[in-house]
């Protein structure tokens, strides 16, 4: 063991949570992307400790699963029916060697903000003062609840005494109710000297309020034994403060975010509304990255260097190249290469990648769909379980239309290949590279490169019809004055294409 780094770190996760009421256990709540076990898992193992044991009971088949897939390294310890932190930390300690020695610290499950410099700094303080145990405490304007911290003259702590045990104290009119005016508080967290924690636990008995079995009894018994037990101050009172409602799980979690949004700032992101944003706490962005108000970055997700995202972007688990602009787009699990744009009103389902340089646009959705360097599926499609290679373009409303019913079928574009508008491509369907496809067709075939597959019906025009079938209506009249003056189809038309309508001519995509 080395200077700094704790022999152990066991984290307390037995409690209910009542008053969360939720059928969800407390600790698995999630604040920015990690259970609130995660948080407290991240900041413990960042201090690479040799052992790592995570004290768990209630709902246990939820929680110690949670735990090992968090942590694969994370000694499971199981509380028994006796109550309260002191017999949580005894039975971690029983599954950490018997014959450990060294700093072992104390953190909650349920204590999110707490990070890795402070439990090195607290285990630094513990170790260079030769102290038999050294706790967080805190100052607050309203110690209610909490147990207080009882110094005696030469600042060392004498005790903790417990909000439950110091009103009955006042009521009984003992010296401990005075504890009740202290503002300093125990944050519940710690660094013992294994041997004079494993010694006292075993003397602490449950007679008191709440007829527990107290952890905090441990610092009273190691004073009285003549060890030094000292208070490790710290101003930032969030990073010792519980979830234990709804509230505070969303009060937790802001200042979370509003943490994490300020540290990409400082490391040079725009964040142009911090309110509107956030960011979860394995997320990663790039240098000179724009991220515009009302934008979520979740999950897995990774940004790269000089991209703008937002505003209103929701991202999961995306990976977004350097470069690229994603606009008011809802993805998951998808790949964005660099300089490609999306958006806006785009949805990236998972499964979806875009190659550089490539677009996926408004009102398109897409899943398991790999989209080439280049290629771009612009307006209000539908892609599917499809391959679209290098400079490919889809026309609008195009539909891959990827399910029968019964299974999926993939559905590939080749390369500089065009797709007409309105085309249904009835999967399994290859479109080789360099062909075309008629706007408006349904195609259930395979087209070879150079070709172009219409399947629609041809134009027909059946001349007078209006006249036979809606004499009278303003529509008539409209024709009969349009022929007085000469017009026709292709005299309407200033560029000359008109034919193209009745023709056989059957490109029409969108660029
Ligand atoms: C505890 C401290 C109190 C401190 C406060 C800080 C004791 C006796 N009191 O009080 O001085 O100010 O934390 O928040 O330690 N837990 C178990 N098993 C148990 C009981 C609790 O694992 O049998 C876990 C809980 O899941 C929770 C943590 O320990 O993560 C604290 O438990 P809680 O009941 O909230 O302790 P408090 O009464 O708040
Ligand atoms: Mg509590």
């Amino acid at each position: 063991m080395s200077e700094n780094h704790p022999a152990a770190v066991i984290i307390l996760a037995a409690g209910e949570g009542t008053r969360m009421k939720s059928r969800t256990p407390k600790v698995l709540h999630p604040i920015a992307g990690r259970s609130l076990v995660g948080h407290a898992i991240h900041a413990a193992r960042g201090t690479r400790p040799e052992h790592l044991a995570v004290v768990v009971r209630h709902r246990r088949d939820l929680v110690a699963p949670h735990v090992a897939e968090t942590d694969p390294e994370a000694l499971i310890a199981d509380q028994d029916e006796v109550k309260g932190t002191g017999r949580a930390v005894e039975c971690g300690l029983e599954v950490l060697p018997p014959d450990l020695t060294g700093t072992v610290l104390v953190t909650y499950g349920d204590v999110p903000l707490l990070t890795t410099e402070t439990l090195l700094a607290l285990t630094a303080d513990h170790e260079a003062s030769g102290n038999a145990v050294t706790v967080i405490t805190s100052v607050l304007d309203d110690p209610t609840g909490y147990g207080r911290v009882v110094r005696d003259a030469d600042g060392q702590v004498l005790r903790i005494v417990e909000q439950k045990d110091a009103q009955a104290a006042r009521e009984a009119g003992a010296e401990d109710g005075a504890a009740l005016d202290i503002r300093e508080i125990n944050s519940g967290i710690y660094a013992f000297d294994a041997q004079v924690l494993r010694d006292s636990l075993a003397q602490v008995g449950t007679a008191n309020a709440q007829g527990e079995k107290y952890l905090t009894d441990v610092l009273g018994l190691a004073r009285e034994a003549g060890r030094a037990v000292r208070a490790h101050v710290v101003e930032d009172r969030w990073q010792s403060e519980g979830v234990n409602d709804r509230v505070q799980l969303a009060q937790l979690g802001r200042i979370l975010n509003e943490r994490t949004v300020t540290a990409w700032m400082r490391k040079g992101v725009t964040v142009v509304d911090p309110a509107t944003t956030w960011i979860d706490a394995d997320v990663t962005i790039g240098q000179d990255t724009v991220i515009r108000p009302g934008t979520q970055l979740l999950g897995a997700t990774t940004i790269g260097e000089d991209a703008v995202i937002g505003p209103d972007t929701t991202l999961t688990s995306v990976e977004v190249g350097d470069g690229a602009s994603v606009v008011r787009t809802q993805a998951e699990l998808a790949v964005i290469g660099p300089r490609a744009t999306v958006g806006p009103f785009s949805y990236l389902r998972p499964g979806t990648e875009l190659g550089a340089g490539g677009k996926i646009g408004a009102f398109v959705e897409t899943k398991n769909a790999v989209i080439g360097e280049g290629a771009k599926v612009p307006h209000l499609t539908y892609a599917g379980d499809a391959t679209i290679k290098e400079g490919a373009n889809i026309g609008a409303g195009t539909i891959f239309a990827n399910y029968d019913g019964v299974d999926k079928h993939h559905t590939t574009i080749g390369r500089h290949s065009f797709v007409g508008s309105n085309t249904v491509l009835i999967a399994p369907v290859n479109v080789a590279d360099g062909a075309y496809t008629g706007a408006g067709s349904a195609l259930t075939g395979d087209v070879e490169p150079g070709q172009i597959a219409v399947s629609r019906a041809r134009q027909r025009n059946v001349d007078g019809w209006v006249a036979r079938k809606r004499a009278g209506t303003r529509t008539a009249e409209a024709a009969e004055a349009a022929r007085a003056a000469g017009d026709g189809t292709g005299a309407t038309r200033s560029d000359g294409a008109g034919s193209r309508h009745t023709g056989s001519g059957a490109e029409g995509g969108q660029a």
